[in-house]
């Protein structure tokens, strides 16, 4: 069941492909070479890909899923990239503390069994002064807003259904909202954070 929900996940969010090259870019002005960089639950890794394409970069991706982490391997090789992938969970990170330059987690914070060790080991395994985003959907995203979201991810007829439908009844669920990520938060140690709405879901900016 896992690997067939993979799979599916890996073809249908390949099609949002640009949305992770912009992100890359974007991530990219802001980070020297050289930087340590670590994607928690990467999935597929079109970020840490299209990232590792930009700058020579030490990528690592984390992701609790073994076949997650065969697709990611599949994928950075056909693109000729060298990123790190290791089977793990974000809640027990297989990394020393003070290791990373830039953090991203997106899409999957919400999945995560243990949240606020989440936090804290993204906050242990940060260099101080490191940065860290997590991109996630918002609890109260506005469902005309996520049909419109939906819409632009150039999907067939019946995926679009069949998204939709995640969305309202298991995605917005597991969704927090601002004030929870708050509480959560401020059980972690960084120095300060950000939380922006952005279109259906929020970015949280986090300073070690
Ligand atoms: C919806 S996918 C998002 C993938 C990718 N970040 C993206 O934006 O396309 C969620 C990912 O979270 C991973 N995941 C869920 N719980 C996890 C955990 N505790 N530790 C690490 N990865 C986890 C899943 O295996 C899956 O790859």
């Amino acid at each position: 069941m896992e690997g067939m929900v993979a799979k599916w996940y890996a073809t249908n969010t390949g099609r949002m492909l640009d949305e992770f090259t912009k992100l890359a870019r974007r991530i990219s002005n802001q980070l020297p070479p050289g930087s340590a960089v670590l994607e928690v639950a990467p999935g597929p890794s079109y970020f840490c890909i299209e990232l590792a394409k930009l700058s020579p970069y030490s990528i690592t991706g984390l992701d609790i899923s073994k076949t997650f982490v065969e697709i990611a391997r599949k994928n950075a090789a056909a693109a000729g990239v060298r990123v790190d992938f290791q089977q793990g969970n974000a809640s027990n990170m297989p990394f020393p503390n003070d290791t990373f330059d830039f953090l991203l987690c997106g899409a999957a914070f919400k999945n995560f069994g243990q949240p606020v060790r989440a936090l804290q080991e993204m906050c242990r395994v940060l260099k101080p002064g490191g940065r860290s985003l997590i991109i996630d959907l918002r609890h109260d995203a506005p469902p005309e807003l996520i049909n419109q979201y939906v819409d632009t991810m150039g999907l067939s007829a019946v995926n679009k259904i069949l998204t939709k439908l995640a969305f309202r009844t298991m995605l917005l669920k597991n969704a927090y909202t601002r004030e929870q990520f708050e509480l959560m938060l401020a059980q972690a140690a960084f120095r300060s954070f950000d939380i922006q709405e952005v279109d259906i879901g929020f970015e949280i900016s986090m300073t070690k």
